[in-house]
């Protein structure tokens, strides 16, 4: 066992305490982020003159062919050492001897691990952000598709209004596009350097840390030491924003799965995302799309955990914060796994138009219409909403539509109905009337995909501020 700490020591650690104390089995993924650190670490440190150039260029050199060495897999990861901290440091000294001593000089585990988990979030941050255009992308191509892809729009699982695929998927469309926002809300936030904190109280050493801060692309340093090692706030609000992702995911893909069942057959999942049955011959299952739906549970479950593990701790660092690390890599890699499946089904699922504009035209999703083609002849709205209620019912009982009746059944229920009824309720007008700001009409449709093709030709979130 390589330790950093064996000095005050008079027995060696009990294996089983080793090994439960220990985090080298999961922080291993914070190798890159560990020498990134500890090289700005050692560059400020020769900067200031704590260390001399040539302490630092050695140190630099073999920090960067301990990282080249396990990339190689010429040099395993193995849990001889308590964390990725201790790996670095020990197989340091074991290359460069003494001057490898000194690279702790000024940092404790605890401004380091703080550093190293928000290095690998904000990359984190970048690349789910990535995703969710990819994602955005393949809904706006769609959206510009099939603006006059007409299909029922639903309240309570009950078709209620005609709409369009456009209208339908550019809901979906301002989901996501929040989930960026909170991406870019959260980076700007967490975008400050913990380094030089110390274990809580900062050090006597005269470090720059606004120097530190620049070399690894922060904004600058965080303010207070005790926060800066006892903060995970940064990691909560992505655990968050992921959920709400996953949140989003899960009922689009719920969606997908009714859209895609033998009653409604709106859509056609493609072979290549989908999976049979060992025992029924007949089945395409929509296996991702529950999967996606299935896996939102465990990242809640990551929040839900980092949440309760930071309740009651007291200030600063504790060891209870190394529970930070399982429940948020888990939570980080399957928010992006489903990300990419989920668009890569999106972009291959084919949608059957017929059925979907047949269904739009039974359910009565028109009846909203004829009261309003009623309200136009000058019945007030509340009688309006009567005379159709009693109109819809007629239809039930002769298992017919509002458009099949012959106008003397219609002003029979009402002497206001006139020939020009049929045209003011077909399909087409009642989509094409809707015209109001974020409605389905194609005329609204297509000034508000302009409006998101404008959006996703903004820059993107690469790390420097907002102008
Ligand atoms: N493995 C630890 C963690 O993940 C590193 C920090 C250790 N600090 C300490 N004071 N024991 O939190």
């Amino acid at each position: 066992m390589a330790q950093l700490w064996g000095g005050r020591f008079t027995k060696e650690t009990d294996q089983m305490v080793y090994e439960f104390n220990a985090s080298i089995k999961f922080d291993r993924r914070l190798l890159r982020q560990d020498i990134e650190g500890s090289v700005a670490h050692v560059v400020m440190l020769a900067k200031q003159g704590i260390l001399t150039v040539e302490e630092k260029d050695a140190i630099v050199k073999g920090l960067t062919g301990i990282e080249k060495d396990v990339e190689e897999g010429k040099l395993i990861i193995d849990s001889s050492c308590e964390d990725i901290h201790s790996f670095v440091e020990a197989n340091l000294i074991r290359r460069i001897g003494d001057a490898g001593k000194k690279l702790h000089t000024g940092r404790s585990r605890n401004d380091q691990v703080a550093l190293d988990m928000r290095l690998y979030t904000r990359e984190q941050v970048l690349a789910v952000d990535a995703l969710l255009k990819d994602l955005l992308e393949v809904l706006l191509d769609t959206m510009e598709q099939h603006v006059e892809t007409y299909m029922p729009g639903f309240t309570h699982l009950q078709k209620a209004q005609p709409i369009t695929l456009a209208h339908h998927y550019g809901a979906y469309f301002e989901m996501f596009k929040r989930d960026r926002g909170r991406m870019k809300d959260l980076f700007y936030r967490m975008n400050y350097c913990p380094l030089g904190a110390g274990a809580l109280a900062g050090t006597t050493y005269p470090l720059d840390r606004n120097y530190t801060a620049s070399l690894l692309g922060f904004e600058g340093p965080t303010e207070n030491s005790i926060d800066s090692v006892a903060d995970r706030d940064y990691l909560i609000e992505f655990l968050s924003a992921l959920s709400t992702v996953m949140m989003h995911l899960s009922r689009f893909s719920e969606e997908i799965i009714l859209w895609n069942s033998n009653e409604y057959q709106f859509v056609e999942i493609d072979d290549a995302y989908s999976t049979g049955s060992s025992i029924m011959p007949q089945k395409k299952n929509p296996d991702i799309a529950e999967l996606v739906r299935g896996k939102t549970g465990r990242v809640y479950g990551a929040l839900m955990s980092l949440l309760t593990t930071m309740k009651g701790l007291p200030l600063a660092y504790n060891k209870d914060m190394q529970e930070d690390k399982e429940v948020a890599f888990d939570a980080m890699d399957t928010v992006q796994d489903c990300l990419k499946l989920f668009t890569g089904m999106l972009r291959t699922m084919k949608f059957r138009k017929d059925r979907m504009e047949q269904s739009a035209r039974n359910g009565f999703t028109n009846a909203t219409d004829a009261a309003d083609y009623l309200v136009g002849r000058g019945v007030p709205f509340r009688d309006a909403h009567g005379i159709i209620g009693r109109l819809v019912l007629y239809c039930i009982e002769k298992d017919t539509s509002i458009e099949a009746l012959s106008l003397e059944e219609l002003q029979a229920i009402s002497d206001q109905f006139g020939p020009d009824l049929y045209e003011a309720v077909s399909l087409k007008n009642c989509v094409e009337k809707r015209l109001t700001v974020g409605g389905p009409g194609p005329q609204a449709m297509r000034r508000e995909i302009a409006r998101c093709r404008a959006y996703l030709n903004e820059k993107d979130l690469t790390g420097s501020r907002p102008e």
